[in-house]
């Protein structure tokens, strides 16, 4: 009795209505966090060369940009800000300029939307002259502990304009600690974190570089961002996270990672977010375009799968096609 042909599992996927039935739910809109690029002027909206479908916007033009994403049932954003490059200097000071882009994005969004979630990326590498995500040590590596009054003072002038999250990616020891603390002094204590607490060196980021331009202006990100090759260093890193103080974790990349993913959503109860980095998105797009493969149905076997494997936020660049996909 216990297997053919008395045992026909097509019986139970045979017919639409059967897969219907028992199939688990796609992601909901719900669970998706746009990424954004906000730049600095006005009147701007200019479409990013490597990520086809996103673009850096002022933040004069990004409300409007948010409407038809909000119709889709996307409330939520993380926002990733540009300074000019005559900005930029060895501490990236700019990115806690009150009046910088993501700063001014904020405030606008809020007073517009007031019930969407608006996160914030807390980094340097978008500010600084040298494209770290920290200030410099005199032997070129990154100051890990100048940074973090760095990062701090970033994250308390989100707050302070209003973000919902911050969310500190620079990779740096400490950096959930001296966030919560600072934030706590700020009277922002009641502004999340999430942690990009598992984040590798990864290869997949060309195309965010490139919207941002964030990459290194020499070596590269492996000094303080996780190995790929040492997977329990990485799980570590979103554990001490949690004991700083994060209120959501992080895995980045996601697809390459989601036994990463798999094995955090084992060992923790907060929320983890899974973020579906831009050379993901490129991958599949690049896929579509030369007529491989329906960018649709390859976007939503990937979100799906990112969801299975556990993420409760999925940060997507897909989040503003949603209904294309998914219906
Ligand atoms: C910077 C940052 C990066 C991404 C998010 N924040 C790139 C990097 O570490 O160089 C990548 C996002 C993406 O590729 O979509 N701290
Ligand atoms: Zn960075």
């Amino acid at each position: 009795m216990s297997g053919y042909p008395n045992v026909r599992l097509r019986r139970l996927r045979g017919s639409a209505g059967m897969r219907q039935l028992l199939d688990e739910p796609v992601p909901g809109p719900a669970c998706f966090m746009w990424p954004v690029f906000v730049t600095p002027g006005q009147n701007q909206c200019e479409p990013i060369d490597a990520m086809p479908g996103q673009s850096r916007v002022s933040a004069d033009r990004l409300c409007g940009m948010l409407e038809p994403v909000l119709e889709q049932g996307i409330n939520s954003i993380l926002l990733f800000g540009l300074t000019e490059d005559a900005a930029k200097d060895p501490d990236g000071s700019g990115a806690w300029d009150p009046a910088g882009a993501v700063q001014r994005a904020v405030a606008d969004v809020k007073r517009r939307f007031p019930d969407m979630v608006v996160a914030t990326d807390v980094c340097l590498c978008a500010y600084t002259s040298h494209g770290h995500c920290g200030p410099l040590a005199p032997d070129g590596s990154v100051d890990n502990d100048a940074s973090l009054a760095h990062l701090a003072r970033v994250a308390v002038s989100h707050a302070t304009a209003g973000a919902d999250i911050v969310a500190p990616s620079a990779m740096m020891d400490g950096q959930v600690q001296a966030i919560r603390t600072a934030l706590d002094e700020a009277g922002a204590a009641t502004t999340a974190i999430m942690s990009y607490s598992t984040k590798f060196a990864s290869s997949m980021y060309g195309p965010f570089r490139d919207a941002e331009r964030s990459a290194p202006q020499s070596g590269d990100r492996r000094g303080y961002q996780a190995s790929y090759q040492n997977p329990l260093l990485a799980l570590r890193e979103s554990r001490l996270d949690e004991a700083e103080g994060a209120d959501m974790l992080m895995v980045k990349p996601a697809l390459f990672y989601l036994d990463i993913l798999n094995r955090l959503r084992a060992s923790t109860d907060l929320p983890i977010a899974a973020y579906n980095v831009s050379g993901e998105y490129a991958m599949l797009l690049a896929t579509a375009d030369r007529g491989w493969g329906d960018l649709a149905a390859m976007a939503r076997e990937s979100l799906c799968a990112i969801r299975r494997a556990g993420a409760d936020i999925l940060i997507s660049y897909w989040a503003n096609r949603y209904r294309e996909i998914f219906s």
